[in-house]
């Protein structure tokens, strides 16, 4: 007589549409449920205590004998997994939506049959749902892989394309620089060549005078044709030619060895320099942008040598200078500061024009973003210091209120990282 345990769980067992076999200690077989029997089209009956191998000989391979292994020496339940082309019986589980599932797994257990005799159970079951959507996920990875991969390129594009475009802007500064610099070496060498003219005149007066110191037949003659020649006027100007001619030329020297600071305008190397010396070339070369539109204004600390890549530093100094000039409608002040504080060295650039709007403030440091009109600005100045600033591991902080002005600070650190300068490369 079965006991009520006994029916429910052959009732349980019979009814799941999961495999189930067991197996005597030797792996001969016991019985197995009605599962196994619609699937394999054998009768337990007639199979009982043969060996399993013998009646699925798809389980003599070496997976299900390392599972045997471990389950008789350990007493562990072994799980083990079977692709489509190598179930360990051929059970046919169909799923839901009709697909054939290509995942089964097996569980290989022992257990004690009422205390007394060691018994193995083995359970068969389907997990080609969850293959399924493993292998989803995994397609799903791949795809994902392949998106990262077409990003990546993507971005190593744009990266390629902001070199450009930064190489395009230092470009165009060169360009404006140039415009800029015929201008201001035009104005001296032109007063330079009138001068000379001038000049030239009054050397032929002088001549003459002392020509006729020859030819005249008294003194009073003599000064009279000194006199004729405005000598007295001539002697005056001539100092004071001389002298303008004198700043003309140096005016133009200068000029000149600002355009050889802003010459290494490729260099990479970090090197010690003096900020200050940058920032008055830099005056230089961006004169003719500034004096009609500011007077400027020097509040400079006592500072240590920067570690910088200085034509890159002056750019930097360049670009805020340009967009102070512009921000003044009429004519304005433009203030310098510099300032040193423990490791780090600042300079500050503040305008009084036009401020920049609250709402734009964070979009400034955007390449292309101008306000100025088409054909105007590029949009690149802001963002190509931002660049260089970042590479100099400092910062750019901005102020600026509409209506009064704007303040834009850099800070730079004195030394550079280690790392960074190849110090520690040598
Ligand atoms: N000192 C400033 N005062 C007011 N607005 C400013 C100032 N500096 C920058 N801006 C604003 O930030 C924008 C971006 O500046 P950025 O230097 O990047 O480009 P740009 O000056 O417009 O063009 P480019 O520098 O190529 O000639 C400017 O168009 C302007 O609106
Ligand atoms: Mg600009």
């Amino acid at each position: 007589m079965k006991t009520n345990s006994e029916i429910f769980f052959e009732t349980l067992v019979e009814g799941l549409d999961i495999g189930v076999i067991a197996l005597d200690a030797d792996l001969h077989i016991l019985h197995w449920n009605d599962f196994i029997t619609r699937q394999t089209g054998k009768c337990v009956d007639q199979v009982r205590g043969q060996p399993i191998t013998d009646i699925f000989p798809e389980t003599n391979n070496p997976q299900f004998h390392g599972m045997i292994e471990l389950a008789r020496s350990k007493g562990r339940h072994v799980y083990h997994h079977w692709l489509e082309l190598s179930l360990l019986i051929p059970l046919r589980f169909e799923s839901p939506d009709g697909d054939l599932l290509s995942l089964q797994s097996s569980l290989l257990f022992p257990y004690d049959h009422y205390g007394r005799e060691r018994r193995y159970g083995l359970v068969m079951y389907d997990t080609g749902a969850i293959a399924k959507s493993s292998r989803q996920l995994e397609a799903a990875l791949v795809a994902l892989s392949k998106k990262q991969a077409e990003q990546d390129q993507l971005i190593c594009k744009l990266e390629t394309a902001n070199t450009q475009l930064l190489q395009s802007e230092k470009l165009a500064a060169i360009g404006q620089l140039a415009a800029g610099v015929a201008h201001e070496i035009n104005n001296p060498i032109g007063y330079v060549l009138s001068n000379l003219k001038t000049l030239d005149g009054y050397v032929l007066d002088m001549l003459r005078i002392i020509d006729a110191v020859d030819e005249v037949s008294s003194l009073d003659e003599l000064r009279q044709i000194k006199h004729a020649l405005e000598y007295d006027y001539v002697r005056e100007d001539v100092k004071a030619l001389i002298s303008e001619s004198g700043d003309g030329i140096d005016r133009v020297k200068q000029i000149i060895s600002a355009l050889k600071d802003f010459s290494y305008i490729d260099e990479e190397e970090f090197r010690p320099a003096d900020l200050h010396r940058g920032i008055e070339t830099t005056l230089n070369v961006v004169n003719n942008e500034i004096k009609y539109k500011a007077e400027v204004t020097r509040e400079f600390g006592i500072l240590p040598e920067l570690e910088c890549i200085p034509s890159q530093i002056n750019q930097v100094v360049m670009n805020l200078l340009v967009n102070a000039a512009h921000s003044i409608e009429q004519f304005g002040r433009i203030t310098l500061r510099t300032s040193h504080e423990g490791d780090w060295v600042w300079f500050e650039v503040e305008d009084t024009g036009k401020g920049i709007d609250k709402k734009l403030l964070n979009r400034i440091y955007e390449p292309f973003f101008t306000t100025k009109p088409v054909g105007k600005g590029t949009g690149l100045g802001l963002a190509l210091s931002y660049n260089i600033v970042q590479k100099h591991n400092g910062r750019i902080e901005v102020r600026s209120e509409v209506g009064q002005g704007t303040c834009f600070r850099v800070w730079l650190p004195v030394c550079q990282p280690v790392a960074l300068t190849g110090k520690d490369a040598e």
